[in-house]
């Protein structure tokens, strides 16, 4: 067998999420397929994040996260949401502040409020845990957006190494 890490890697199951992040009165939104829940109580969830990325530094300034469940029809918000913060990527779409002030997208399947927890290093990116305070499904007759969906839009296959590190 002789599968590439996009390729076997590919094969755990991710759904697509829009993160939502603020700090003060400025706020971000980024596209993740990097999301799990990780307890029951509290209910907690876990995202890893490119500390590179614009959303990171308003992550760990304001302490806040909404998470935003995308429906299997949205698969245009993913690719609007996972272009970098050149502009205002919130700018023209409909959502308004959770509570802890991170956006929830108007039309997600699904969102959580989460207040951040914890940041740990995971190799290149940054694992963070939040505790969700809040949350509603907001189209209950609604599928998931699965990421093996959404085939190349997020380019990730030329991050991997060629092969694994040795052991
Ligand atoms: C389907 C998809 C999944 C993605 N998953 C993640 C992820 O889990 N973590 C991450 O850091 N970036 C992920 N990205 C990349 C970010 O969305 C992208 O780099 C974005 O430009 C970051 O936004 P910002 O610069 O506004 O913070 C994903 C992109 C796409 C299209």
């Amino acid at each position: 067998m002789n599968s590439s890490l996009a390729e076997l890697f590919g094969r755990i199951s991710q759904g697509v999420y829009v993160v939502g992040v603020a700090a003060g009165e400025r706020r971000n939104a980024f596209t993740a397929a990097w999301v799990m829940q990780t307890s029951f109580d509290p209910p907690m969830v876990a995202l890893s994040i490119n500390p590179a990325h614009s959303s990171f530094q308003l992550l760990e300034q304001g302490r806040n996260f909404t998470v935003n469940v995308l429906a299997d029809d949205q698969l245009g918000l993913a690719a609007h949401f996972g272009k970098p913060a050149s502009a205002d990527k919130l700018a023209g779409q409909a959502w308004r502040p959770a509570p802890g002030g991170a956006p929830i997208l108007r039309d997600a399947l699904a969102w959580l409020d989460c207040r951040l927890d914890a940041v740990v290093n995971s190799g290149d990116h940054r694992l963070v845990t939040g505790v969700a305070t809040g949350g509603s499904i907001q189209r209950p007759d609604s599928q998931p957006l699965l990421y093996r969906d959404t085939g190349a839009l997020d380019g990730s296959a030329a991050l991997y190494p060629a092969a694994f590190p040795a052991p």
